[in-house]
């Protein structure tokens, strides 16, 4: 059976998701970054999560050499979302970034902040997969997550648990 990728795409939206933008330098030590909601947590030990992106991402080779970090956003990060998915040259125009422990910008307002190396990269269809090892955390537990669900963004109705 043939799958339609328009179908594809609606099923696969259906699965609600949190909103992240990976951050890297490029070669020439510049920042980049790109909103990103294909983001799992991969092995507890050692730790590992991964991303997806897309073989066309034009700062893809910064990701596969890494380091990058990974930044969960929060329920008014969304502004932080739409700008890392628009024009590349803008995106980090006004947009408050500090370097983090591994030297890659971080938005120090996100929910949560993952500092990650590079541990391997996965060919995936028309993406690679890049598993990255974590090497910091940071959490921020009082902020609230940016959702997305069926191409558009969403807010928790209900107060998340307290974690520890
Ligand atoms: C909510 C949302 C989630 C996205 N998730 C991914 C993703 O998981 N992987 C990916 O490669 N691009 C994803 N994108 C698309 C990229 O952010 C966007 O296409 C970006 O412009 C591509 O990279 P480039 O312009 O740096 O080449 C997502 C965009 C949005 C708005």
């Amino acid at each position: 059976m043939s799958v339609d990728p328009h179908s594809f795409r609606n099923v696969m939206g259906r699965f609600a998701s949190g909103v992240t933008v990976v951050t890297a330098r490029n070669a020439t030590g510049a920042p980049v970054g790109l909103t990103v909601s294909a983001f799992a947590s991969l092995s507890l030990d050692p730790p590992l999560i991964l991303v997806c992106l897309n073989k066309g991402c034009h700062d893809l080779a910064a990701f596969q050499t890494g380091p990058f970090a990974v930044n969960v956003l929060s329920e008014d990060q969304e502004a932080q979302s739409r700008r890392f998915a628009g024009p590349r040259d803008e995106r980090f125009v006004d947009v408050e970034t500090t370097t983090g422990g591994n030297g890659c910008p971080v938005l120090p307002d996100s929910l949560a902040i993952i500092e990650c190396r590079t541990d391997s990269v996965v060919a995936g269809g028309d993406h690679d997969i890049i598993i990255g090892a974590v090497t910091s955390l940071r959490c921020r537990p009082e902020k609230r997550p940016l959702i997305y669900f069926a191409s558009g963004y969403n807010r928790l109705a209900e107060a998340p648990p307290e974690v520890g």
